[in-house]
């Protein structure tokens, strides 16, 4: 809470095109806080270096991740939306939350086990002390509320005992932020292995629906999705293929799954998936067409960037300041 408002604050890496996981499991999610709260969403490129990441594509993914808040209905003016990297007191906040952080609390991250299977020849202390740093993010605005995928809830709950701990030794420095995990799209599935979370970083295009997919290609890819051997379109326990085909539907049409099962009945999953296909599809194409338009106006979103960094900056320096105070760090 800041000025006695609640604070709603999140991120997405510009480490890869965006999904539909990143879209239902967070975007979606972010405008329903911009009415009541003071609502922060950062486009973290800080984190995006923990794997190697080619500058010229960061750079434009750093672009392209900010038009998709805009696009996906972000309103820039009652939203600040800023690049993690304009605002020095992220990674200054990070240095002092690792001095409260331990290395067994770091050591089982889930993330971290992944990441450093995934690059063994990349295991670098940036990965290792990678939730610090989102703790930090999330710290310096006095968050309330982080809406976030399940994946991400391991971190925020790190972020609640750092904070816990400090307030502890140093009291009332920060609010404890709740993760805010929304049912339905909490983990959209890998469309080629529906055991696996769809994530933009699979090197399988075909497992991965973009938000920024044309109509056909999104329709391909579901007609292409991974399912079994049964024929009903029903939610079950091992019908990992179908749930999520389910979840997904359920996401952009606001069916339950009694709904969608009675609407399928008699029908077979080569119909449902079309369907999914088209909801999928047209839900996306406004969303396409803005941010290719925003995309054709650098200017105007360089404009957003320097005022969301401005915005950001006057809460993050007020909180570090009673950090560095707190900790007997010497003004001058
Ligand atoms: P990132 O960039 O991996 O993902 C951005 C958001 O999308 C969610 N998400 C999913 N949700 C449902 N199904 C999926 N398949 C799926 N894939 C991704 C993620 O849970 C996330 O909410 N560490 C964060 C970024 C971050 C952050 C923060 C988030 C940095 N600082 C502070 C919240 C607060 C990450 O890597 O997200």
């Amino acid at each position: 809470m800041f000025n006695n408002q609640l604070v709603s604050y999140s991120g997405v890496q510009p480490s890869g095109n965006l999904t539909i996981g990143n879209y239902l499991g967070a975007i979606k999610n972010f405008s329903i806080y911009s009415e009541k709260y003071k609502c922060f969403y950062c486009v973290v490129d800080e984190h995006a270096i923990t794997v190697r990441q080619v500058p010229a594509d960061l750079r434009r993914r750093t672009y392209e991740t900010l038009a998709l808040y805009v696009a996906c209905g972000l309103d820039p003016d009652k939203n600040t939306l800023y690049v993690q990297s304009h605002v020095h007191e992220h990674a200054e906040l990070a240095w002092i939350l690792n001095c409260y952080t331990m290395f067994g609390e770091l050591s089982r991250m889930t993330q971290f086990k992944d990441k450093s299977s995934k690059h063994s020849d990349n295991i670098n202390a940036g990965l290792f002390t990678y939730p610090t740093l989102m703790a930090a993010d999330i710290l310096l605005y006095q968050t309330d509320v982080v809406p976030v995928g399940v994946d991400q809830k391991q971190h925020v709950e790190l972020c609640r005992d750092i904070a816990e701990r400090f307030n502890q030794l140093y009291p009332d420095t920060f609010t404890i932020p709740e993760p805010i995990i929304s049912k339905s799209g909490m983990k959209i599935m890998s469309l080629a292995d529906p055991t696996k979370k769809m994530s933009k970083s699979d090197e399988n295009v075909n497992a991965v629906v973009y938000i920024l997919d044309d109509k056909d290609t999104v329709i391909r890819k579901f007609k292409r999705a991974v399912t079994d051997s049964d024929t009903v379109v029903r939610f079950a326990e091992d019908k990992h293929g179908i749930n999520n085909l389910m979840t997904i539907y359920s996401c952009f049409t606001g069916k339950t799954f009694d709904e969608i099962e009675k609407e399928f009945d008699g029908k077979g999953y080569g119909e449902f998936k079309l369907a999914v296909g088209e909801v999928c599809a047209d839900a996306l194409a406004p969303v396409r067409q803005r941010h290719a338009e925003l995309l054709a106006d650098k200017a105007y979103l360089e404009s957003l960037m320097k005022k969301g960094a401005e915005e950001a900056s006057y809460y993050a320096r007020r909180t570090l300041g009673k950090v560095q105070k707190k900790l007997g760090f010497v003004k001058i």
